[in-house]
């Protein structure tokens, strides 16, 4: 459930009509609903209750400070995976020990940050990465609270790539080789031993490789506990999927997947950390775009709009479907026509959809590209120059830039002129 509908006949964001913000901010634009927000990640809270757990939301989906802040006062721990996102984290007010740094490159500039700072675990994915981090942590003269994350070899049954539990993925250390890996961890100075961890994929819409990998961890916590390890804490990884249209059938809920994790590991008394990002930002978020032109081709119609694949790369990189609704209601009945939805940028690969069914839309009008808060705005470049879209927050009646328009100005005094041109 999301906070984005008609309300007398205008496409809103809780009780802002998303028109309201575009003449304001101008388009494109990504907007958050904070209430659809703050829902996600209680739908989780509940989910996982009475087990003691703490959900660090991925950065990576949505880094924004505001909505960092926004769940951080809600009681959420954050998972990053570098120096800019663990300072992101920290700008929003998250204590160290609710951040779990996450990545297979991590450096040793990271890695001191890190502790310095304040940390809740490092998710460790290689050996060499055990050495460096028990070095700097031994530098500084304390130890590293470390798990190692664990490729469990299960198939997410998701897109290839955003797969990452397969035993030829670059994630994590192989299960079969856990326990010597552990062994040697502990008798490393600068560590200490506080868990396991596993990350299987992203958009995951059946809880099978789920409990596949999770049943696999569960046997390794007690081979782990039998060899003297002290493994207090379970991280889950992230994962969960979300609807991206409305005509499909739903993927497992919350309450679905945190009832299985209480069946397969709620009996080791461990303390369970989950990472989701897209169930709690994805349908959080809408990116608005205008129509610039109509336009009629050989075989087909065009929208072109002034949203393109720099600001939402998901269509031409993963396939991905978002669905679109026009900000003004459609009459009921009214026609609908195929169109391809486009962006200005030159390559055909800037495509939104394509002989998508959509009322008759003419230059001016506005659509909004659905569950776009989750990998929108963090995957958004300036290709082409064009600007990053600024980021709006919502919360009832009342809206707030959260990220501005950057000037062209701005874009362009960043670079520099060496003196021999
Ligand atoms: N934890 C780790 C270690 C991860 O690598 C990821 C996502 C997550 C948690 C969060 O997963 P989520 O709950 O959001 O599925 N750009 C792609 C998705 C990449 C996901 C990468 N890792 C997309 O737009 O679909």
């Amino acid at each position: 459930m999301d906070h984005f509908l008609y309300q007398n006949g205008q496409l809103h964001a809780e009780d802002v009509a998303l028109s309201t913000i575009a003449e304001a901010v101008g388009t494109p634009f990504y907007c958050y609903s904070a209430a659809t927000l703050t829902r996600h990640f209680q739908l989780f809270q509940e989910a996982l209750s009475p087990l003691p757990h703490l959900i660090c939301f991925a950065v990576k989906s949505n880094s924004n400070i505001a909505v960092l802040k926004l769940l951080a006062n809600l009681g959420a721990g954050m998972d990053v995976v570098s120096m800019g996102e663990y300072m992101r984290a920290k700008a929003a007010g998250v204590k160290g020990e609710h951040i779990v740094f996450s990545g297979v490159g991590k450096t040793r500039e990271e890695m001191r940050h890190a502790l310095e700072g304040g940390i809740r675990q490092f998710n460790v994915e290689s050996e060499p990465e055990l050495e460096a981090l028990s070095q700097v942590a031994s530098a500084l003269g304390v130890k590293a609270p470390i798990m190692m994350r664990v490729n469990p070899d299960v198939d997410a049954g998701t897109h290839e790539k955003i797969s990452t539990g397969r035993k030829g993925d670059k994630f994590g250390v192989p299960i079969s080789r856990a326990r010597e890996i552990y062994a040697r961890a502990a008798t490393m100075p600068g560590l200490q031993i506080v868990g396991v961890d596993m990350h299987i994929g992203s958009q995951l819409t059946d809880l099978a490789p789920f409990e596949a990998a999770y049943t696999k961890m569960a046997e390794l916590v007690g081979v782990l506990r039998a060899d003297g390890h002290k493994i207090d804490r379970l991280d889950l990884g992230g994962g969960l999927g979300i609807p991206y249209t409305r005509s499909n059938e739903a993927p497992p809920l919350p309450t679905d997947y945190g009832a299985m994790v209480k069946r397969v590991l709620g009996h080791l008394g461990c303390e369970i950390e989950i990472e989701p990002g897209r169930l709690i930002s994805g349908n959080a978020g809408v990116l608005v775009t205008e129509v610039i032109y109509r336009k009629t081709g050989e075989d087909r119609e065009f929208l072109i709009v002034d949203a393109a694949m720099n600001d939402l790369i998901r269509p031409a990189m993963y396939g991905a479907y978002h669905d679109i609704d026009a900000l003004i209601e459609p009459a009921a009945g009214a026609p609908m026509q195929p169109v391809d939805v486009v962006g200005p940028i030159c390559e055909s690969g800037d495509t939104f959809a394509k002989q998508r069914a959509l009322p008759a839309l003419q230059a001016g009008d506005r659509v909004a590209f659905r569950s776009a808060g989750a990998y929108g705005a963090v995957m958004s470049s300036e290709y082409n120059t064009r600007p990053m879209v600024p980021e709006v927050m919502v919360s009832g009646d009342h809206f707030a830039v959260i990220r501005p328009r950057p000037s062209y100005e701005e874009m362009i005094a960043r670079d520099r002129l060496p003196e021999w041109l």
